[in-house]
């Protein structure tokens, strides 16, 4: 057993998910010294990521763990060669509607280039899939581009609605 911080309880991770995955892949919480093991590298696959040290990578860490009855981020470790391969979260947002209900927002899923086509990203999914259900969610959405929505079929979502975007003007001209 690892003492090393992690962002969650390991009761959340699905046994299933971890039984399915090649042999040395370990599905697991973020956990504290994942930013040495390429954790922020292989979010790259995705978009600029910048370039945060140890101390700026503690400070949103640390403030996912204290909130970590909402945001759940979750890693794929290949043991043999100590690295994050594949990464994803689920931010559970409370709602007014549904009765006081949840929603699992899934978001950020990343595949390291060298590993995609291994069912790492199905495996993400399935893992933030059922930490949804557990959480008591009653769904579970994302946004991807076209290029993606097969996989996301492949992992049993459906398309439904559009999503809208506003980004905010770098001057300060709206405020
Ligand atoms: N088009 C069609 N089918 C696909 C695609 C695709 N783009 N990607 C995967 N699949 C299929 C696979 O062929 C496989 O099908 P099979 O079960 O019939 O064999 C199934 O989906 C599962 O594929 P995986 O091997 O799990 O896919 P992978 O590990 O490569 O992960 C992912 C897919 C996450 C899209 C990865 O390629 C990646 O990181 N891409 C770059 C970053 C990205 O686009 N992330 C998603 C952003 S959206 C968001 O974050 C909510």
């Amino acid at each position: 057993m690892s003492t090393e911080v992690a962002l969650f309880e390991e009761s959340f991770i699905s046994p299933q998910v971890q039984a399915a995955l090649p042999e040395g892949y370990t599905v697991r919480p973020l956990r504290e010294n994942d930013y040495e093991r390429g954790f922020l590298k292989v979010l790259e696959v995705l978009t600029e990521v910048g370039t945060q040290t140890k101390e700026q990578w503690l400070e949103r860490f640390n403030y996912f763990k204290q909130h970590n009855h909402e945001y759940f981020t979750i890693a794929i470790c290949d043991d043999r060669q100590n690295k994050v391969v594949a990464a994803g979260t689920i931010f559970v947002e409370r709602k007014f509607v549904h009765n006081n209900g949840l929603v699992g927002h899934i978001e950020d899923i990343a595949v390291d280039g060298n590993q995609q086509g291994k069912k790492l990203g199905l495996r993400i999914i399935e893992t933030l899939k059922y930490i949804g259900a557990k959480k008591g969610c009653y769904k579970v959405i994302l946004d991807c581009s076209a290029k993606n929505i097969p996989f996301y079929e492949k992992c049993g979502f459906t398309q439904k609605e559009y999503e809208m975007a506003w980004y905010v003007p770098a001057t300060k001209a709206h405020l």
